[in-house]
């Protein structure tokens, strides 16, 4: 795979191969396994993190990625605010000169929706790969593969879940590439459950009416406890206020969201004893702190598996087959 830009271009085939690797990286880390142990197979690949919102997890897990496979790495601090951006430079001339250098790959995340395809087409005359790293309110492909491994990892499969998005569903983009993922899989069931205002995208919608997808939208708090008790995986997401343009609207709606459509141990009482609670982070209010003992709560772990995934899609882009 040259780039990885929305989370459609996995078939299941792909998925399972690259979620096997994850495997192997992840028992070779619980094994106590180092660098030396990654060592060769992306020695003397070179990335460029280029990230013009911010980012913490994204970035430093891909960092640490490329570390421990022995490749080496550059980063904007974010681009957003110091980077020529913000004397007038376009997205397309910043990427012909980046990819002059001589990078391997460029992992980018930028405000708008469609860049990373927009990057891609430059960094092909170069021979660079492009990773999206989120677009805007477009895609976050990788998150959604740590996202759908974790599934993996904690309840054994992921075929046949019942999986129950939640927050602001209009702005997130990580729950648009996970739905993407999951209609691939068989017999999956997804509920959409936020404010009416904060509801997943119609083209979302379509494509799981096009793949038959079950699937339910649900905007009344009042459901949510039957929700939740029919739910193998709750998928927790925040308000993401930087999408919204008013701060009016933006205020009146994060307290309408954080009064009627946060998960606490009331709400923690009404999920499966299997199932588990999932959120991309950062958090803000909309999981209270007094469930992350709950051993439901996989947020953590999955924020570690990210980095095991993304090792896995970097051996599968440069490494050794
Ligand atoms: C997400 C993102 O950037 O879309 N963060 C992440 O990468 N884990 C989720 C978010 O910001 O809400």
């Amino acid at each position: 795979m040259r780039h990885v830009i929305e989370s459609q271009q996995y078939d299941v085939a792909a998925l399972e191969k690259l979620f096997n690797n994850t495997d192997r990286i992840l028992e070779i880390f619980q094994a106590g396994g180092n660098r030396q142990t990654f060592c060769s197979s992306c020695v003397g690949k070179h990335m460029i993190l280029l990230f013009y919102e911010p980012s913490t997890r994204t970035r430093v897990s891909f960092q640490m990625a490329a570390h421990h496979l022995g490749m080496t790495t550059a980063s904007t601090e974010n681009a957003g605010e110091f980077s020529s951006a913000v004397k007038g430079e376009t997205l397309s001339d910043t990427m012909h000169v980046i990819c002059s250098y001589h990078p391997d790959v460029v992992v980018l995340r930028d405000k708008k929706d469609g860049s990373a395809h927009k990057a891609a087409e430059i960094a092909d005359k170069y021979g660079v790969s492009i990773i999206n790293a989120g677009d805007g309110k477009g895609q976050h492909p990788t998150q959604a593969l740590l996202d759908v491994y974790t599934i993996r990892r904690e309840l054994g499969k992921i075929e046949g879940k019942t999986v129950l998005m939640g927050g602001d569903l209009a702005n997130g983009r990580t729950v648009r590439s996970l739905s993407y993922l999951l209609s691939k899989y068989p017999r999956m069931q997804l509920v959409f459950f936020s404010p009416p205002e904060l509801q997943m995208g119609e083209d979302i919608l379509e494509h799981l009416r096009e793949h038959r997808v079950p699937f339910l939208v649900e905007t009344r708090s009042s459901v949510l406890p039957a929700l939740l008790s029919q739910s193998d995986v709750v998928y927790w997401t925040r308000f993401q206020k930087e999408r919204h343009t008013t701060a009016e609207t933006a205020d009146k709606l994060a307290a309408t969201f954080a009064e009627n459509y946060s998960i606490g141990p009331a709400e923690m009482k009404f999920m499966r004893k299997l199932s588990i609670l999932m959120h991309p982070l950062p958090r803000v209010k909309e999981i209270s702190l007094e469930v992350d003992n709950d051993l439901r709560a996989a947020y953590f772990r999955q924020a570690q598996y990210g980095l095991y995934v993304r090792m896995a899609i970097l051996q599968d882009m440069f490494g050794k087959k």
